[in-house]
C-alpha cells in the first residue's frame, strides 16, 4: 500500500481508495468544520446570529421519519415536538394553545386582557381534549332555550347534560343538542321542552376503549357517564374522539388527559391575583414576562410561586446571559426562556443598545443552565426551519416562535388583504406603542396602561412617555398551523437526518463531544446559501 503521509497529490501518488478512512483518522487530528466552542468564540462577527453559521452533514444510517423530536419545556414536562408560540395577543389565545397542544408543542396564552379573560382562555385548553370530561359543562331543567344557546356561545360547543340540580353528581334527566335549539323559536321556552331524553349512557368504571365504541355505536355526539342511581359523573364527546385519533403527540401530562396549559403573567403584586385565576382554572406552566429577566421583581415573584404553587412550574426570563440565568436559576425557576432584541417586531437593541444576537445568547444560557437541569426556550427571531436547528444545537430544548405563526388560521384576528394584495394578519410587538396603549387590558379606563402587558413586559407602567422597543404591522397568511407546525417538525427531522443524529438528544450531545461540527459562513456565503442567479421565482415551502 503506498505511503498515507497526506502529500500524495504534491508526490503525484494516489492512495489506496480503501484506506480512506484510516487515512482519515490517522492523519488528521480533528474532524472537518469547527467545533462548538470554536465556534462561538471566534469572535469574527462579535456575536452570532442564526445566519452567521451553518452544520456539516453527518452520516445518514436510518429515515428521517425516525428522528425524535421529544423534549423537555421545564425541568418535569416534556414535550413531543419543541415548538412553542410566544405570549403575544397577535399571537397566542386559547385556539392556537389548543392546536400547537394537540400537535405535539406549546402555546402560551398571552396577559394583555384581564385575569378573567385569560383564566377562562386557560379554561378552555384545559376542557378541549378529554378521555372522560370531568367537569362537564351541566345545565339545570329551569335553564332557558336563549341561556342554552348564549353558553354554546361563551363555550364553543354544545351539547349540554341537563341533571335535576343543574350540577355533576346529580341525576341525569336529559341532554340538549345544539339541533334541539338551533330553530326552536320560543327563546323563553325552558330547555326541558327541546331537550333529547332517548339517552345512551355507560355506567361508572367503564374503561375508556369501551366507552368509545358505546360512543361509536350510539351515532350520538355525546356519551353520559352516569353511577347507579344515575347520577352524572362525566361525558364522553365524540369530537374528542376524532380528536385523539387525529393527535397522537398531544401535550398532555403522563397522568391526565387534558392538554397542558402555559400562560403569561407579569411581575406586578396584582399578577399574583390573576395566577391565583389561572391556576384555578388549571394552569400547568407559568412564564413569567419580561424583556429584561433579572430583576428583583422576578426573582421575589419566582420565589413567591415556587412557595405557594409547588406544582406549578415557572418559567423566568427573558435572559441573554450567565449572570441573568444564574439569579433565576437560584431563585427556583423549572425553565428559562432566552432572547433579547432578536424578535422580529422588535427594535429593543436599537432604541436600548442592549441585548445580545441570538445564537450566541443561545449557546451562552442554555450550557450554563443545562448544568442545573434547567431546560431552555430560544424565544425570538426563527425565520425558518434552520433557525429552530441551530437554536435546538447551540443548547435550546424548545423553540418559541411569535411572527412565523401570527398569519396561521388560528392565531387571533381576522385576515385583511394588504395595500400590495397579500392576504395578511396583524402583528405587534408587545413593546409597540400600539400593544402598550391597547385598551383591551383596561377597558378605556384611565388604568389603561397600568394593567397593560405591554408596559408590564417593557417595565412601563406609569411613564408618561412611553418608549417603544416594538413594531406593528402585519405577517403574510401561512394557512393553518395543523398543516404548518407538521411542516416544520419534518423539516426538522430531515435536518437532522442531514446531520446524521437520530434524536434531540444526540444532537445536543453531539455537538458537546464535537462530532458535531460548524462552520462560519461569510457575507458572500450567506449568498451563496440563498436562491441566486434566478431571473424570477415561487419558494413554495411545502405541499
Ligand atoms: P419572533 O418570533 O421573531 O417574531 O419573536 C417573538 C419574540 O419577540 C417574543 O416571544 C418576545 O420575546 C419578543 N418580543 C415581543 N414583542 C416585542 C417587542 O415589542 N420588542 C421586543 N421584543 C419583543
Amino acid at each position: 500500500m503506498p505511503a498515507t503521509n497526506g502529500n500524495s497529490l504534491v508526490n503525484g501518488e494516489t492512495l489506496d481508495f480503501r484506506s480512506a478512512t484510516k487515512v482519515l483518522q490517522s492523519e488528521y487530528a480533528e474532524r472537518d468544520g469547527i467545533s462548538v466552542k470554536d465556534l462561538i468564540n471566534s469572535k469574527v462577527n462579535g456575536g452570532l446570529t442564526y445566519n452567521d453559521f451553518l452544520m456539516l452533514p453527518g452520516y445518514i444510517g436510518f429515515a428521517a421519519s425516525e428522528v425524535a423530536l421529544e423534549s423537555p419545556i421545564t425541568k418535569r414536562i416534556t414535550l413531543k415536538t419543541p415548538f412553542v408560540s410566544s405570549p403575544m395577543d397577535t399571537v397566542t389565545e386559547h385556539n392556537m394553545a389548543i392546536h400547537m397542544a394537540l400537535l405535539g408543542g406549546l402555546g402560551v396564552i398571552h396577559h394583555n386582557c384581564s385575569p378573567d379573560e385569560q383564566a377562562e382562555m386557560v379554561r378552555k385548553v384545559k376542557r378541549y381534549e378529554n378521555g372522560f370530561i370531568q367537569d362537564p359543562v351541566v345545565i339545570s331543567p329551569k335553564t332557558t332555550v336563549r341561556e342554552a344557546k348564549a353558553l354554546k356561545e361563551k363555550w364553543g360547543f354544545g351539547g349540554f347534560p341537563v341533571t335535576e340540580n343543574g350540577t355533576l353528581r346529580s341525576k341525569l334527566i336529559g341532554i340538549v343538542t345544539p339541533r334541539d335549539v338551533q330553530f326552536h323559536e320560543n327563546l323563553d321556552d325552558p330547555v326541558t321542552a327541546v331537550m333529547s331524553t332517548d339517552l345512551v349512557t355507560a355506567p361508572q368504571g367503564v374503561d375508556l376503549k369501551e366507552a368509545n365504541r358505546i360512543l361509536k355505536a350510539s351515532k350520538k355526539g355525546k356519551l353520559p357517564i352516569v353511577d347507579e342511581n344515575f347520577n352524572l359523573i362525566a361525558l364522553l364527546s365524540r369530537s374528542d374522539l376524532m380528536k385523539n385519533l387525529h393527535y397522537p403527540l398531544a401535550s398532555k401530562l403522563p397522568d391526565s388527559k387534558q392538554l397542558i396549559a402555559a400562560a403569561a403573567i407579569g411581575t406586578r403584586p396584582a399578577d399574583k391575583d390573576r395566577l391565583q385565576k389561572l391556576v384555578d382554572a388549571g394552569l400547568d406552566i407559568v412564564i413569567l414576562d419580561s424583556s429584561q429577566g433579572n430583576s428583583i421583581y422576578q426573582i421575589e415573584m419566582i420565589k413567591y410561586i415556587k412557595e405557594k404553587y409547588p406544582e406549578l412550574d415557572v418559567i423566568g426570563g427573558n435572559v441573554v446571559t450567565r449572570e441573568q440565568a444564574a439569579a433565576l436559576i437560584e431563585a427556583g425557576v423549572d425553565g428559562l426562556r432566552i432572547g433579547m432584541g432578536s424578535g422580529s417586531a422588535c427594535i429593543t437593541q436599537e432604541v436600548m443598545a442592549v441585548g445580545r444576537p441570538q445564537a450566541t445568547s443561545v449557546y451562552n444560557v442554555a450550557q450554563f443552565a443545562k448544568r442545573f437541569g434547567v431546560p431552555c426556550i430560544a424565544d425570538g427571531g426563527i425565520q425558518n426551519v434552520g433557525h429552530i436547528v441551530k437554536g435546538l444545537a447551540l443548547g435550546a430544548s424548545t423553540i418559541m416562535m411569535g411572527g412565523l405563526l401570527a398569519g396561521t388560521t388560528e392565531s387571533p384576528g381576522e385576515y385583511y388583504v394588504s395595500h400590495d394584495g397579500q392576504l395578511v394578519k396583524a402583528y405587534r410587538g408587545m413593546g409597540s406603542i400600539d400593544a402598550m396603549e391597547d385598551k383591551k387590558a383596561g377597558a378605556g379606563s384611565k388604568d389603561a396602561k397600568a394593567s397593560n402587558a405591554g408596559t408590564a413586559r417593557y417595565f412601563s407602567e406609569g411613564d408618561r412617555i412611553l418608549v417603544a422597543q416594538g413594531v406593528s404591522g402585519s405577517v403574510r397568511d401561512r394557512g393553518s398551523i395543523t398543516k404548518f407546525l407538521p411542516y416544520l417538525q419534518a423539516g426538522v427531522q430531515h435536518s437532522l437526518q442531514d446531520i446524521g443524529v437520530r434524536s434531540l438528544t444526540e444532537l445536543r450531545e453531539g455537538v458537546v463531544n464535537g462530532t458535531v461540527r460548524f462552520e462560519l459562513r461569510t457575507a458572500s456565503a450567506q449568498a451563496e446559501g440563498n436562491v441566486h442567479g434566478l431571473h424570477s421565482f415561487e419558494k413554495k415551502l411545502y405541499s
